[in-house]
């Protein structure tokens, strides 16, 4: 399926189900998940699932990134070292939606082990259905990507 809805889910060991509720509830969004896994709760190192995830987000092929472990912060500085990424760290919703709004975040990450299911799903919606304001916003991002020249 060709889609410019598509979005990577990834996460360590810390967050199988919550990542495969998250999984269900985009794809009832309208959302294609690609969902790299790990399948088990076998230990992990999150610094290679962030990458994965975020090389699928800095080449086009997927618009977004959600990705998780159990602060959501270690996975998070995995991905924000791959060039064109710019991830955040949600435990709310209001920040979920100004990371997109103010940021241009094209990922999300989350902390398993620091919030519930209710409220991540609530996250995931507010970071989905927000849109980059641009104006005085885009110098500030251009502002973040010159510093990865
Ligand atoms: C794994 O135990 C844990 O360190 C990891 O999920 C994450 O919280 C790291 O930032």
């Amino acid at each position: 399926m060709t889609t410019n809805k598509r979005i990577i889910l990834s996460s360590d060991h810390a967050d199988i189900d919550l990542r495969q509720a998250i999984a269900k509830h985009i794809k009832a969004l309208g959302w294609e998940v690609v969902d790299i896994g790990p399948t088990t709760s076998e230990s992990t190192d999150y610094p290679k699932h962030g990458e994965a995830a975020a090389q699928r987000v800095a080449s086009g092929d997927c618009q977004l990134g959600i990705i998780l472990c159990g602060t959501g912060q270690g996975i998070m500085m995995a991905a924000n070292k791959i060039k064109g990424i710019r991830c955040g760290v949600c435990t709310d919703t209001f920040s979920a939606r100004m990371i997109r709004q103010h940021n241009d975040a094209n990922m999300l990450s989350l902390g398993a082990r620091v919030i519930g299911e209710g409220l991540a799903l609530d996250i995931v919606g507010a970071f989905l259905s927000a849109r980059f304001e641009g104006g005085r916003h885009a110098k500030r991002v251009d502002m973040i990507k010159a510093l990865e020249e």
